[in-house]
This record gives structure tokens, C-alpha cells and sequence, in this order.
């Protein structure tokens, strides 16, 4: 069982429709998935899930409880400012600390509008990943310029598919 993590919570992503994707060829290749998809955490979760309320958020617990019991994820990260999204970095302060992450495995898939398809953003998450104990794939595709590869919802492009192909067999055989 995998869990796939949409690192945004801009509604109507690229990244939740290529979480979507991925869970399909996951599928394909015979494993579970499961999407968090940021874009539903709870409206008053800075408010309440964080610092001195970690825990007490209703909405939120079951999805800090997944992540402590997940081992394996594969993380959709979009460059935000050269970077990945605040709101996944807010999502990762609101887990259990320090253990949730701890030992366990990810693989991370970057996007971009941009030419950079998130390098930056998956280097700077690694970092931390590592800090947390998290077992990193080396093999981290760069989908550059995504906007123009997407055609109703999809990934049109073949080399972009057989990247993430081959990195969802390889975050399986991890
Ligand atoms: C707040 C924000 C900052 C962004 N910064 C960058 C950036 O630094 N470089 C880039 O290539 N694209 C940038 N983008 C574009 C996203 O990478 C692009 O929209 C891509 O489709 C993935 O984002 P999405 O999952 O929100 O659709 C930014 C988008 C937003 C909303």
C-alpha cells in the first residue's frame, strides 16, 4: 500500500490530476494506493492542527493517524517560488514529531510551469525528508512545463509517462 501525497492545496491542481494518474499506474503495476490530497485538509487547520493544538483537530486526526501507520508515499510536489508549496510544509509540522516519517520510504515527483520541474523543490524536501529519518529514490523526475503536456486532465506525453512509470516501479522494488 502506497500513499500518494498531492502537495498543494490550489484548488483544480496539475499535481492532484497527476496524484490521480499515478494511482492508476500504481494500479496498473498490481499495488494499493491511497491519495491525501492537501487540497481537503480542514479550512481552520492552521488555526487548529498545529503547536499546541496538534492532535485536537477532528478532521485532521485520521489523516495524522494514516501517516503514522503509512510506510511508503510518493510525494507530488509543484514548484512554488523555486521551492515546494508552504502548505505541504505546514502539513509535515502538523504530523507526530518526531517518528512519523522516521525510517519509512518516499518517492517524489516534481512539476513545474516552469523549465526547473522542481528541482529546487525536491532538493529542499529531501533535506528535510533525510532530517526525518525518511528513506529518499534517488530517481526524482522533473516534469518541466507541465501545463502544455496536459490534455483533459492527463499527462499527454509519452517520455513523461515512462518516467513516472519507471519511478513507481522502482518506489514498489524500494
Ligand atoms: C504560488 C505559486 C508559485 C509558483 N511558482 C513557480 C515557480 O517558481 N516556478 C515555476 O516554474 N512555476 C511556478 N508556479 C507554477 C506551478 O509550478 C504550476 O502551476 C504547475 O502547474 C504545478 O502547480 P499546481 O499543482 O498548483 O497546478 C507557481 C504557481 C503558484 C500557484
Amino acid at each position: 500500500m502506497i500513499t500518494i501525497i498531492s502537495g498543494t492545496n490550489r484548488k483544480n491542481s496539475i499535481s492532484k490530476q497527476v496524484a490521480i494518474q499515478y494511482q492508476e499506474i500504481l494500479n496498473e503495476q498490481g499495488v494499493e494506493s491511497t491519495i491525501i490530497d492537501l487540497e481537503k485538509l480542514p479550512a481552520d487547520f492552521i488555526a487548529s492542527a498545529l503547536y499546541e493544538n496538534q492532535g485536537t483537530n477532528v478532521d485532521f486526526n485520521p489523516v495524522r493517524e494514516h501517516m503514522k501507520t503509512a510506510q511508503k508515499f510518493v510525494f507530488i510536489v509543484p514548484e512554488y517560488n523555486g521551492s515546494f508549496p508552504g502548505v505541504l510544509k505546514t502539513f509535515l509540522d502538523a504530523l507526530e514529531f518526531p517518528g512519523t516519517l522516521k525510517g519509512k520510504k518516499c518517492a517524489i515527483v516534481g512539476l513545474s510551469s516552469g523549465i526547473q520541474g522542481g528541482v529546487m523543490a525536491m532538493s529542499h524536501l529531501t533535506d528535510i525528508f533525510n532530517y526525518l529519518g525518511m528513506h529518499v529514490l534517488a530517481l526524482k523526475p522533473k516534469l518541466i512545463r507541465i501545463n502544455g503536456k496536459m490534455e483533459k486532465g492527463k499527462i499527454a506525453d509519452d517520455s513523461y509517462m515512462k518516467r513516472l512509470r519507471d519511478q513507481a516501479q522502482a518506489i514498489i522494488d524500494f
